[in-house]
């Protein structure tokens, strides 16, 4: 699959695109977007090994979350080096409120169902840094054009790894519950945001 392939499945995946304003606040604060996106890499990385704990039984998705793993790992010490030449230092940063939003919304007390949901909203953000990356590429210095656009491929496959394991653990059609984190996910994407980061939505007007 081509990379414009990918970019078209995903951009029809998701609910709605990045808002501009979005991408303005991001060329505004090139720091915070650099340390978050360290963060999140870093994140990815967890979850997908929080998936290795708890799934032994399930040989394709440890398969699939060890490679994601990794190359989530490799993913942050690339941002990290990155953030090095340009002398900016790593500091804590609050979570936004995206991936608690969404993760809100999975189900309970059946490991199935919670495992679909999981997966569906790990489908979710992968998509959505996907996204991110090729509306920011155009307006970013050479080599970090080039680093985002080399993450595309990757985090194309990982939501098509995502939503693969949801479709083929859920054992029957998982489409209502992409409909339902489709809208949710939408509304965090399109809805005010106080807090600048990655996966933010809409930049609150500076008062
Ligand atoms: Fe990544
Ligand atoms: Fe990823």
């Amino acid at each position: 699959m081509s990379i414009d392939a990918v970019l078209a499945e995903i951009n029809d995946f998701l609910g709605c695109e990045t808002p501009d304003s979005w991408v303005a606040e991001a060329l505004k604060q090139p720091e915070i977007l650099l340390i978050d996106h360290a963060n999140c890499e870093k994140k990815a990385a967890t979850t997908a090994m929080n998936l290795l704990y708890k799934h032994i039984e399930r040989d394709d998705l440890l398969k699939k979350m060890s490679q994601l793993a990794r190359e989530e790992l490799l993913h942050f010490e690339q941002v990290v080096n990155i953030m090095k030449e340009r002398g900016i230092r790593y500091r804590h940063l609050s979570s936004s409120r995206y991936a608690s939003g969404l993760r809100d919304a999975v189900r309970k007390g059946d490991a199935t169902a919670e495992l679909v949901d999981v997966l569906i909203v790990g489908a979710f953000i992968e998509a959505r840094s996907c996204e991110r990356f090729a509306k920011l590429a155009p307006f970013l210095d050479d080599k970090l054009e080039k680093f985002y656009r080399s993450l595309l491929r990757s985090e194309g496959r990982h939501y098509q790894d995502y939503l693969g394991l949801a479709a083929q653990y859920a054992g029957q059609p998982i489409d209502d519950r992409v409909a339902l984190f489709r809208e949710l996910e939408q509304q965090l994407i399109e809805s005010e945001d106080d807090e600048f980061r990655f996966h933010s939505g809409v930049p609150a007007q500076a008062s």
